[in-house]
This record gives C-alpha cells, sequence and structure tokens, in this order.
C-alpha cells in the first residue's frame, strides 16, 4: 500500500460523508423553508374561528403532522395544502411562492381578502389551485402563466378585477378554468384556445367580460362546459360551436349577442344544458332542428327575438326538463307532440305570438311543475288550464 493509496481512500471517505452532510443540511433547510411559508401563512390569518392553526400548527412538531399539511413520503417536503371551509379571515403572504413541492392547494370557502402574491407563479409544481368562495381582490397575477403544470384553476366567487391575463390561456395543462362571479373586464383573445386542447370545463359567467366568443374556441376539442352567462359579449355565436364534439352544457345567457342560433350546434348530440336567455338573438329554427339532441334536459332561450313556429321536433328531446322560449315572437300553434315530453318539469311559453289553443296531449305531462303560457296570445287559456289544473 503506498501512501497515495491512503491518501485517495481519506479523500473519498471525507468527500462522501461531506456529501452526505451538504445534503441532509440542504434538506433540513428546505424543510424550515416550507415551515417558514407556513408560519408565514399562520401570522397572516387574523381570525381562526376553530383554532385548528392556532393549536395545531406549531413549531414543535414537523409541519408533516399540521392539520392539512401533507408532506412527499420521501422528501418530507409540502406536497399538499387542504385549508377549505375552515372560517378563516386572513391575506395570502409572499412567501406560499416558496412552497416549491406544493402541488395541491385548496383554500376555497374562506375569508381570505386582498391580492394573490405574484410569488404564487414560483409554486411551479402546482397542479391545483382552488380559492373559490373568498373575497379575494385586485388582479390575477399573469405570474400564474408560469405554473406550465397546472391543470385545475378556480378563483370563482371571489372580488377579482382587471383583466385576465391572457398567459394563463397558454397553460396547456389546463383541464379546467373558472373565473365566474368576479369583476374581471377586458375581451378572451382571439386565440384562446390554440393552447387548451385538454381543457373541458371553461367558466368565466358573472364578469364584466366584452368582446366576441373567439373563433378559436373550436380548438378547445375536450370542452364538456362552457359558461360564459352574464357578461357583455357581442358579435354572435361563433358558427364553428358546433364543432365541439363533447359539449355538454352551454350556458351564453345575459349578453349582448345577435344573429342566428347556428345550426351546428344542434348537431352536438351530447349536448345536455343550452341556455342562451336574454341575448339579442334572431331568426326562425328550423322544424327539424331538435332531432339530434337525444340527451338534452334544458333549452332555455327566452328573452330573444326568435321567431316562426316552434319545431314540432322538440317531441325528439326524450329526456327534456326544462323548456323556455317566452319572450320571443314565435307565431302558430303549440305542437302536438308537446304532450310526449314524459319529463318535462317546466314549460314557459308565454310572451310570444301564439294562436290556437294547448293541445289536449298537454295533459300527458305528469312531471309538469311550472307552466308560463301569460301573454301567449292563445285562446281559451284559462279554461284548459284550470281543467288541466284541477283534474
Ligand atoms: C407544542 O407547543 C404547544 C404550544 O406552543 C403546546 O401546547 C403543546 O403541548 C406542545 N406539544 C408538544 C408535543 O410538545
Ligand atoms: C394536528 O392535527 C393533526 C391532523 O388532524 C393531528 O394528527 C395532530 O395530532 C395534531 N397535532 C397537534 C399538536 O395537535
Ligand atoms: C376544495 O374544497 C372544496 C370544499 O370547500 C371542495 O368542494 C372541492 O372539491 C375542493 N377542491 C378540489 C380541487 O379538490
Ligand atoms: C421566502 O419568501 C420570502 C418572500 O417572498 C422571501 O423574502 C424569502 O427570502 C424566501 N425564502 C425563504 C428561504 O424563506
Ligand atoms: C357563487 O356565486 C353565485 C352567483 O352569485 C351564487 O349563486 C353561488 O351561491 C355562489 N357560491 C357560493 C358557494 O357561495
Ligand atoms: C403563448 O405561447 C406561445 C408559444 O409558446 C407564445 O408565442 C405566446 O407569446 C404565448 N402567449 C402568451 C400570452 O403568453
Ligand atoms: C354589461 O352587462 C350588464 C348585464 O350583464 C348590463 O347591466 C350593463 O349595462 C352592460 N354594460 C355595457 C357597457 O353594455
Ligand atoms: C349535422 O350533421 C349531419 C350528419 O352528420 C350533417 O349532414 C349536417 O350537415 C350537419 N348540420 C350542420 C348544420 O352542421
Ligand atoms: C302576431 O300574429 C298576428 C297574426 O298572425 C300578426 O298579424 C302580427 O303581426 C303578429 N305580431 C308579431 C309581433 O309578430
Ligand atoms: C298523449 O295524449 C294524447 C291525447 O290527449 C294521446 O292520444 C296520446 O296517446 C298520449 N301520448 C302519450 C305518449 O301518452
Amino acid at each position: 500500500m503506498t501512501k497515495a493509496y491512503y491518501l485517495y481512500v481519506f479523500i473519498l471517505t471525507l468527500h462522501v460523508f461531506c456529501f452526505s452532510c451538504f445534503t441532509s443540511a440542504k434538506q433540513q433547510s428546505s424543510n424550515f423553508t416550507d415551515e417558514y411559508a407556513l408560519l408565514s401563512l399562520k401570522e397572516s390569518i387574523t381570525e381562526d374561528p376553530d383554532g385548528i392553526l392556532t393549536h395545531n400548527w406549531t413549531a414543535n412538531t414537523s409541519v408533516c403532522n399540521w392539520f392539512g399539511v401533507h408532506c412527499g413520503v420521501r422528501h418530507r417536503r409540502v406536497t399538499a395544502l387542504d385549508l377549505h371551509g375552515m372560517g378563516l379571515v386572513g391575506t395570502i403572504p409572499p412567501e406560499i411562492g416558496n412552497l416549491s413541492f406544493l402541488s395541491f392547494l385548496n383554500i376555497s370557502d374562506n375569508k381570505f381578502h386582498g391580492s394573490l402574491p405574484f410569488e404564487l407563479g414560483n409554486v411551479r409544481r402546482l397542479k391545483v389551485m382552488d380559492m373559490r368562495v373568498n373575497n379575494l381582490a385586485g388582479e390575477i397575477p399573469p405570474s400564474l402563466g408560469m405554473l406550465q403544470e397546472l391543470q385545475h384553476l378556480d378563483l370563482g366567487n371571489n372580488s377579482l378585477t382587471g383583466k385576465i391575463p391572457f398567459a394563463i390561456f397558454n397553460i396547456s395543462s389546463l383541464r379546467l378554468i373558472r373565473l365566474s362571479v368576479n369583476r374581471l373586464i377586458g375581451s378572451l383573445p382571439n386565440d384562446l384556445c390554440n393552447n387548451l386542447a385538454s381543457v373541458k370545463d371553461i367558466r368565466l359567467s358573472y364578469n364584466y367580460i366584452t368582446g366576441k366568443i373567439p373563433i378559436s374556441i373550436s380548438n378547445c376539442r375536450n370542452l364538456q362546459v362552457l359558461s360564459l352567462g352574464s357578461n357583455n359579449l357581442t358579435g354572435g355565436i361563433p358558427e364553428n360551436i358546433g364543432e365541439l364534439p363533447s359539449l355538454e352544457e352551454l350556458y351564453l345567457y345575459s349578453n349582448q349577442l345577435p344573429g342566428n342560433i347556428p345550426s351546428s350546434l344542434f348537431n352536438v348530440s351530447s349536448l345536455r344544458m343550452m341556455n342562451l336567455e336574454s341575448n339579442s338573438l334572431t331568426s326562425g329554427l328550423p322544424s327539424d332542428i331538435f332531432d339530434n339532441l337525444p340527451q338534452i334536459e334544458a333549452i332555455e332561450v327566452s328573452d330573444n327575438q326568435l321567431s316562426g313556429l316552434i319545431p314540432s321536433s322538440l317531441s325528439s328531446c326524450r329526456k327534456l326538463q326544462i323548456l323556455s322560449l317566452s319572450y320571443n315572437v314565435f307565431s302558430g300553434q303549440i305542437p302536438e307532440g308537446i304532450g310526449m315530453l314524459p319529463l318535462i318539469q317546466q314549460l314557459y311559453l308565454g310572451g310570444n305570438n301564439l294562436t290556437g289553443t294547448i293541445p289536449p296531449s298537454i295533459s300527458n305531462l305528469t312531471s309538469l311543475e311550472e307552466i308560463g303560457l301569460e301573454r301567449a296570445g292563445l285562446s281559451g287559456t284559462i279554461q284548459i288550464c284550470i281543467e288541466f289544473w284541477t283534474s
């Protein structure tokens, strides 16, 4: 054995020793970062009605044992934080951006106020961000666009203002974008759906969004729910909305949408809910228009300027529960086939220019709970209604 060999072994040992020394020190400091971030969150909470954080989040036990906190098995870093529905009042501190292993965050149904810190964009492993039903205000930080693994973004029922940062629509992993019930303004980008091939659920209703529904909407190939109701959208319903093969729920009510209901929409056989009420839609509906909607449960188009006859194909919609055609300018008679809708519960035909009498088949509608025929223009309405309700 030479001196050089001993020296080599010594250096190797020292190296291995120092390496493990270094990694454990690093791991420990990272754990402290998580603890520091969570203690900052605890400090930003001014009310904790059940005292859970006050009593449970204490520095004498590992963060991994704290209520609502989950850690990775191997690295013992915080991967999930679930504090939903605890009545917490407080703000979200910037230190939350240091939870670098966090992938699940649910603080929904509390009273968090203040704005979202831009440091949230540093939580690069985040897949789920659920902050709905709080009092969050201010603008949505554009830094959220850096969350390239985000799948579930729910900021609904808050008081967020400003424009939706377009960078969010560039997160191709997103499956769900819910920003309904806020005070968001501005228009949607033309390329809205060019990078959202996986998105199934877009809800932006009850905001102040202006402009057109982007034509790129048809690129959201997996869309099941599109909810843009109660905004200030103009410019018409894009013709290619009927190219969404999995669309189940479409809510465009209470906007200022003019023009036709694209006939392609009536070819989306997966459609269950269609609510286009309170727009400026015109045009008539071809008599066979309802032939391809076997799943439809609600057709709500009241308060528009739709004209012509009520399509006789209505009787093909065997699952229909709600039919609301009121306050349009439909004319002619109520189709006899209306009696072939066994599940119908709500039927609103009032405020039209209908003629004739209520077809006798209406007495087949045993599920009917509410019927609106006021100012429908019918003759003999009152007598038949009384007979119907007393029979
Ligand atoms: C941890 O500290 C809290 C108060 O800071 C105390 O109530 C609790 O008993 C301590 N728990 C342990 C296991 O030492
Ligand atoms: C904190 O809560 C967790 C989860 O409910 C529980 O397992 C743990 O014992 C609690 N710790 C303290 C110090 O109360
Ligand atoms: C978050 O918690 C709420 C309860 O407030 C629950 O309904 C929701 O499903 C949770 N979000 C996620 C993404 O698991
Ligand atoms: C954590 O975040 C805060 C605020 O964003 C920052 O000042 C601090 O240096 C960060 N790092 C650690 C290790 O806590
Ligand atoms: C969210 O807002 C909508 C519309 O204002 C309201 O109907 C709904 O109850 C709210 N959700 C919650 C959980 O508060
Ligand atoms: C979206 O991504 C594309 C391609 O990666 C890029 O060119 C574009 O600027 C991005 N848009 C936004 C709003 O970040
Ligand atoms: C926007 O829509 C709301 C109803 O959703 C309406 O009260 C308001 O007048 C509209 N604003 C404009 C500028 O059209
Ligand atoms: C509806 O589908 C049928 C059969 O697939 C097709 O022939 C027709 O052109 C479609 N109509 C519209 C308006 O897309
Ligand atoms: C209602 O129908 C009558 C008779 O068909 C017609 O004379 C009248 O112009 C119609 N009114 C409207 C508002 O369409
Ligand atoms: C509905 O009622 C009509 C006449 O009132 C009757 O001839 C018809 O067989 C009934 N249809 C169904 C599906 O019950």
